[in-house]
Formats: structure tokens, C-alpha cells, sequence
């Protein structure tokens, strides 16, 4: 089977490399020449990989189309694209609705919504789905973990925390900063601070059929620094910010 990618920007180059190191077995991955620089990189170290010389070429050879461009491109190429009835479009844009996307592209298309995240090019993340599709299932299980979701609502609540992703990232970066300031290697500041939040998210994992509050509860001794740092972290709101902002991401895409 030949797959598409409408877009080859960070999460098309990423569910491609976590293809590329699974067992899903493909002919040919069709992606766009835009962005140059990741197309060229993807066609150099991949056979399988062909820079297609349009948008349409990509949805002429290929079963299955990943559309990946951001929401305003999609908006404005989708309707100009035609696709196949028995073709299967898969869509990461975050903000086009399922009904938005069916009007877009006209055709008796399967229409399936997945929330794919970088790390996704290490087989790992998890992928919600929306609606449940058993070959969607299947293919996201091979680079990560499917969340089938039976309501679209419901799927946007999953979209909304993801976009926290950024800012956890910053976090790491403020504490690497930190420690780099009062002496310490930036190599040494880096690889300390992201072994560490490695080890608290593998252990959240294994922990995560308990209550949360456990973990927040058992990495506390009385009196100790990590009741301090929660302490001081939410009488300055920042988890109160959390709330706050999940909630304007979450408007901005349930309009
Ligand atoms: N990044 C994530 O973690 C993530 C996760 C899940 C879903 N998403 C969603 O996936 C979509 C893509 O996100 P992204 O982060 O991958 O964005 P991105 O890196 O900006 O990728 C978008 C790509 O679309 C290309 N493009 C622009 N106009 C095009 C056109 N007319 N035809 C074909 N390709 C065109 C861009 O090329 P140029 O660089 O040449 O403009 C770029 O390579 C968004 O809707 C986003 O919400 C992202």
C-alpha cells in the first residue's frame, strides 16, 4: 500500500520516521516538496520516499492521505484537491472540524481525526483516533498507543492538553538554565534534568492505573524540599494557570 503526506513539516517527518522503524509494511510514502529542506532530508535517507511534484500527485498514487499542513493552508487546498471514494484521509490539522473536513472534500472518503505527537518518530506517544476505525487502530499501534474516541467533543479534550507540550518543554529548558547559571555544564544540565523527568514519567506510567494523587503524595517527606516546591508552586498559581489555559486552548478549538 502507498501512503501520502498533504504537508511535510515536524509531524509528518516524525510518523514517518516511527513507520520507518516499525513493522507496518508499505510500498511507497508519497510526500509533498514543502518543506524543502525535510522533504530532501526524508527522500536522502529513505528508498520509500518520493517527493511528489504536487499536492494532487500524492492523492493520484496513494491509499491512504495524511493531510498535515496547518489549519489556514488546509482550509484553503483542501477543497481543490480531488480524492478517490475508496481512499482513507486521516487528518492532523487540529482545528477542522469532521464535518468541516467531509464538506472540504466532497467525496464518500473514510474521514479519520488522529492527534499524533513527536515523539511519535520514537514509537512512542499516544495517538487519540476519532471516530474509532479498526485499521486506524491497528497502523497507530505499531508506532504508538491508539485511543479510540467515540465523540468528537470528547477527542478535542485530548488535543487540548497536548497543547501543554511546549510549555513542559520550556520548563525543562528554565531548570538546564538554572543550573547552567550556578556553574554546572549546560551537557551535564541537560542530560541531569531530562533523565530526571524521564524517571518521574516512567514511573508515572507504571503508577497510572492509582490515583495520581499518590505519586504527588508519596514524593513528599514532611517538611521536606519537594512539599516546599509544591507549596510555594501553588500559592503562585501555577497550577491554577494550567487549568486556566487548557481552558482557552480548549475554546479556541471548539469554535
Ligand atoms: N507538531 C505537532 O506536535 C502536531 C501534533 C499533532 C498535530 N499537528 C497538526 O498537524 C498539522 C501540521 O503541524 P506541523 O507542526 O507539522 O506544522 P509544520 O511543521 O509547519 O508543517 C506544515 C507543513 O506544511 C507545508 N505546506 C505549506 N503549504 C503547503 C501546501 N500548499 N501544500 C503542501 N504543503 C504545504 C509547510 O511547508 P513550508 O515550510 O514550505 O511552508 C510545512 O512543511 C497542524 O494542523 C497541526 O495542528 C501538529
Amino acid at each position: 500500500m502507498n501512503l501520502g503526506f498533504i504537508g511535510t513539516g515536524k509531524i509528518a517527518s516524525s510518523v514517518i520516521e516511527g513507520i520507518f522503524k516499525s513493522s507496518i509494511k508499505i510500498n511507497n510514502i508519497y510526500i509533498s516538496p514543502r518543506n524543502k529542506y525535510l522533504s530532501k532530508k526524508l527522500e536522502k535517507k529513505y528508498k520509500k520516499i518520493i517527493i511528489a511534484k504536487n499536492n494532487q500527485e500524492i492523492i493520484d498514487n496513494s491509499k491512504w492521505i495524511f493531510l498535515s499542513v496547518t489549519p489556514e493552508v488546509g482550509k484553503k487546498i483542501i477543497p481543490k484537491l480531488k480524492f478517490k471514494n475508496n481512499q482513507l484521509v486521516i487528518s492532523f490539522i487540529s482545528s477542522i472540524k469532521h464535518s468541516e473536513l467531509k464538506k472540504k472534500i466532497n467525496k464518500k472518503v473514510m474521514i479519520i481525526r488522529a492527534i499524533p505527537l513527536p515523539p511519535i518518530s520514537l514509537k512512542k506517544g499516544p495517538v487519540p483516533i476519532f471516530p474509532p476505525n479498526k485499521k486506524v487502530k491497528n497502523f497507530f499501534n505499531k508506532i504508538g498507543s491508539t485511543i479510540e474516541i467515540k465523540n468528537e467533543k470528547l477527542s478535542i479534550n485530548f488535543w487540548s492538553t497536548s497543547g501543554i507540550m511546549a510549555s513542559y518543554y520550556e520548563l525543562l529548558k528554565v531548570m538546564s538554565e538554572w543550573l547552567v547559571k550556578r556553574g554546572i555544564k549546560k551537557s551535564d544540565a541537560q542530560k541531569y534534568i531530562t533523565s530526571l523527568f524521564l524517571a518521574l514519567s516512567e514511573d508515572a506510567v507504571v503508577n497510572s492505573k492509582k490515583d495520581l494523587k499518590y505519586l504527588v503524595k508519596e514524593s513528599q517527606t514532611p517538611k521536606g524540599l519537594n512539599e516546599q516546591g509544591l507549596k510555594e508552586m501553588s500559592k503562585n498559581g501555577v497550577y491554577k494557570s494550567v487549568i486556566s489555559t487548557l481552558n482557552s486552548i480548549h475554546k479556541r478549538l471548539n469554535k
